[in-house]
């Protein structure tokens, strides 16, 4: 059957785009962080919305099961075949519509990288609301299928935000298309904002129409120190309304070591400490006086604040290279999770303690969005298939009134825990839209719903 279906569907993509070979299959069937694999029955690369289309069509025909796939940095292994399914890479999607400055909005192919667009928009003198540390892979399809977050949402929300329209295909290759959008059209439900955030069980996204901000040419970075989170929790609030606030981020003092060791870069000041807060602000004249203004009476310890280019992306590196130092150092169990601001200190206060209770070989290293109440709290030291340590934190999470999952997805690492924070009559809801779109579960099975 693989062999017909792999000959029908050369006919509509070209033999080049469907890869057969275990060595040209391999690159797609193991997810960023190693922890999941899955062997595909093949993968395909459709060039167009049309051939998205005919692919899926002709899947449901042969009841083959999909898995889409984007740039492959997701964390959650809803990108990666779990076992025979048709791998349908979005790579060739990569058409870039020239940057429309009347709305201030661009549309872009699902296959095109965040640092692509980012790129694009920028020579037309804009900035997109949506950064991550994996934008020279991620695509703009994974990002909405994920309603990825990232290091701005507390400025300009997650990537569900951005949507202005949206181009998608359905299982069985109906093709539902909102393009161009309109800021303001209340006809009938939002598809768009149902498909962001749907991590590729409703649909395949092939286009969208994305918002645009200004882009500010003037930017101060500043990274501080602190005894403990309470405090900067404290100097959270005081910033809160600095003008141009664009991200605070939070690690901490294993995280740091870690980056340090792993990258060779040193210390970021002369001895180390519990807790670090890295803040930005951008605007168009120079942000530092009220960058400075607004930490004034803060309790910090020490501080680096920065407006030139190079000394910012170094002070950047601290936070945005823990991913691939926690990845050397071991495959980590990631937990994305987030709580209400006002129970963060409570979740910090306990986590290493119910940690322990459960699994005490375990190590935590976390780090995350703090404005946004996102820890991303990733552990080493268990077995993959141990999931006694990461019980424990989710099932605090819960008790603190947050989600299991903020930023990344359930995809298949959170399934057996979607109960924790969603009533039966909420997953009751989602397993009908799920149902009524895609009644042969043939897109991205076991993703969200076990
Ligand atoms: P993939 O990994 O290919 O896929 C992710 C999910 O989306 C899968 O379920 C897949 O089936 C589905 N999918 C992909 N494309 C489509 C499509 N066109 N239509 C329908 N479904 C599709 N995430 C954050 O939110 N914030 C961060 O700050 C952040 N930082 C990261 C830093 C690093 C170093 C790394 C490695 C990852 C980070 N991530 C972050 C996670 C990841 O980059 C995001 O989830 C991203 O949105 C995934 O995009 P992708 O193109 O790689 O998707
Ligand atoms: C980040 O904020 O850097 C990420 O979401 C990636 C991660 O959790 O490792
Ligand atoms: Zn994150």
């Amino acid at each position: 059957m693989p062999d017909a279906l792999a000959t029908t569907l050369a006919d509509i993509v070209g033999t080049t785009h469907v890869l057969l070979d275990a060595d040209l299959k391999a690159a797609y069937e193991t997810d960023w962080t190693r922890r999941y694999h899955g062997t595909a029955c093949l993968v395909v690369r459709p060039g167009t919305t049309a051939e998205v289309s005919a692919v899926l069509a002709e899947c449901g025909r042969s009841g083959a099961a999909v898995v889409p796939q984007g740039g492959n940095t997701g964390l959650v292994g809803g990108g990666v075949p779990r076992g025979g399914e048709v791998v349908i890479s979005t790579a060739r999607l990569d058409s870039i519509d020239p940057v429309e400055t009347i709305t201030a909005e661009v549309t872009a192919g699902a296959g095109v990288t965040l640092a692509r667009l980012q790129q694009h928009v920028r020579d037309a003198g804009f900035g997109f609301g949506v950064d991550l540390a994996s934008r020279d892979s991620a695509t703009i399809g994974g990002m909405i299928a994920t309603n990825a977050g990232g290091i701005r949402v507390l400025r300009y929300g997650p990537m569900r935000h951005q949507l202005i329209g949206l181009e998608a295909v359905l299982a069985d290759g109906t093709v539902v298309r909102r393009l161009p959008g309109l800021s303001k059209d209340n006809t009938g439900y939002d598809l768009p904002g149902l498909f962001a955030g749907s991590e590729g069980t409703l649909a395949i996204v092939t286009q969208a129409r994305l918002k645009l901000v200004p882009l500010l040419p003037e930017r101060a970075t500043a990274l501080l120190a602190f005894e403990s989170i309470d405090r900067a929790l404290e100097m959270l609030n005081r910033i809160r309304v600095l003008p141009g606030l664009e991200a605070v981020e939070v690690f901490f003092r294993e995280g740091v070591e870690l980056v340090c060791r792993h990258t060779g870069m040193p210390l970021p000041f002369n001895q180390d400490y519990s807790t670090y807060v890295l803040i930005e602000c951008t605007a168009q004249l120079d942000p530092t006086p009220s960058l400075i203004e607004g930490l004034e009476g803060g309790t910090f310890l020490d501080s680096a604040i920065t407006r030139d280019r190079r000394q910012r992306d170094a002070l950047w590196a601290y936070r945005e290279r823990h991913t691939e130092s926690i990845n050397a150092e071991g495959v980590p169990q990631k937990l994305d999770i987030a709580v209400p601001l006002t129970r963060l200190s409570d979740f910090a206060s306990s986590v290493q303690a119910r940690l322990h209770a459960a699994a005490p070989e375990a190590r935590a290293i976390l780090f995350g969005h703090i404005a946004d109440g996102n820890i991303h709290v990733n552990l080493l030291g268990l077995d993959l298939d141990d999931d006694r340590g990461a019980d424990a934190v989710l099932r605090l999470v819960a008790e603190l009134g947050g989600s299991i999952s903020a930023e990344h997805g359930i995809g298949i690492a959170k399934t057996r825990w979607l109960s924790l924070t969603r009533t039966p009559e909420d997953i009751a809801t989602m397993r009908a839209i799920k149902h009524a779109l895609d009644p042969g579960n043939l897109l991205n099975p076991g993703v969200i719903f076990a």
